[in-house]
């Protein structure tokens, strides 16, 4: 189908599949076990609904907002997906030109195919990228990552915290991973690998399993930009990230990829704005401490949402790949063209001319556990 007939942020999973090698199928689109969480991800939006208000002057509405103090068109930044190429020749690069063309951020990840200074050399001038960080247990190894980075002007550092192991992805384990593929990450110094049980668990032997709380302070010694813990899944480790000082955290599961049955992001949200109003007496959204929000947002109502509850933006992933795997870079400028008009439409229909009108009474959350 030509991309004038897709109509929705779904509608490229459902072509990807069908265009995509077999091996990228199943490494992007698996989860966890049953895949219980990664279903459940994009339900828990099911059970939000909108309180909207009328009689509001909604001829001009403005989505666009600033993550850790960096402007982006929307309240939705393109989150770290590994092994690109396994989608698409020119892999994440696709992601960058969409972003520069959009004015959204984008999310570099450690494991990326292509490497991280052809996706550094791929932006614009100006344009705002962030790095995701596995971190390796050779502190070296992370050390030269994380200051290269910041020397090639990244903005923000989101050590990912979810995954002291890579969850079993069964689809993906079915696979043998090859030598010869074309995603074979470069920079990762993934020592060891095991070929025989699918792309994940050949990428992620070198992760650092010892990664604790105390560490953090060590990160601030060597690097200046924020640092964000991206999978951060109730409210007490939220309160300890606070307490340590990060800049802010990502409510995340990892798009359903590590511990099945962790709850959604947007659950997550709740308990978190919460415990941390109650405790620490902060509000949100917050500049000095910003909360994110990732998994299973296909819609812009579903950005709205976490919007309304607390979180600054959200983090998108599989949508974009499938979006370039399938079509390349003009996918994910599809994709994030898709996301506009909806925000538009959406803000009018909830009466709310900018973001900072997309408050908590405009939601009804009751049906979401707090805890
Ligand atoms: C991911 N994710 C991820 N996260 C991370 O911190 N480092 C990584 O290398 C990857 N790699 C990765 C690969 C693929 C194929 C997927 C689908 C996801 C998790 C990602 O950043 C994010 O948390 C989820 O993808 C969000 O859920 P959705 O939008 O994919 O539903």
């Amino acid at each position: 189908p030509s991309l004038e007939e897709i109509l929705n942020l779904h509608d490229f999973e459902s072509i990807a599949k069908q265009v995509m090698p077999e091996k990228a199928w199943a490494y992007y689109s698996s989860a966890s076990d049953d895949e219980i969480t990664h279903r459940e991800n994009h339900a828990a939006f099911h059970r939000i609904w909108f309180r909207p208000r009328v009689l509001r002057d909604v001829t001009r509405v403005d989505w666009s907002t600033s993550i850790l103090g960096h402007k982006t068109s929307m309240p939705v930044y393109i989150t770290a997906t590994a092994l690109g190429k396994l989608g698409h020749p020119e892999g994440e690069v696709n992601l960058t030109r969409a972003a520069a063309k959009h004015g959204v951020i984008q999310m570099i990840p450690t494991l990326a195919s292509c490497s991280f200074d052809e996706i550094v050399d791929a932006a614009q001038p100006g344009q705002v990228q962030f790095f995701q960080l596995y971190v390796n247990k050779d502190r070296e190894v992370t050390k030269k990552l994380v200051q290269h980075a910041e020397q090639r002007g990244v903005k923000g550092l989101f050590i990912t915290v979810d995954a002291p192991q890579l969850g079993r992805r069964e689809k993906d384990m079915r696979m043998k991973f090859e030598a010869e593929d074309p995603s074979v990450v470069t920079k990762s110094g993934s020592e060891g690998v095991n070929r025989s049980q699918g792309a994940a668990r050949a990428i992620s032997g070198f992760i650092d399993t010892s990664l604790k709380w105390d560490d953090l302070s060590w990160f601030k010694s060597i690097t200046k930009m924020p640092l964000i813990l991206k999978g951060v899944q109730c409210w007490e480790d939220a309160l300890m990230a606070y307490d340590a000082g990060v800049a802010g955290i990502v409510l995340s599961n990892h798009g359903g990829r590590q511990l099945d049955f962790a709850r959604s992001g947007i659950e997550i949200l709740v308990e978190v704005v919460a415990h941390l109003k109650e405790k620490r007496g902060l509000s949100f959204p917050n500049e000095k401490f910003q909360l994110f929000v990732d998994g299973g947002v296909r819609r812009a109502t579903d950005v709205l949402k976490a919007i309304a509850l607390g979180a600054t933006a959200v983090g998108i992933g599989r949508p974009f790949i499938y979006a370039f795997s399938a079509y390349g870079s003009d996918g994910v400028d599809k994709a994030l063209q898709i996301l506009h008009e909806e925000f538009e439409m959406n803000m009018r229909l909830l009466g709310a001319p900018s973001l900072k009108d997309v408050v908590p009474a405009m939601v009804d959350a009751s049906n979401l556990q707090s805890h």
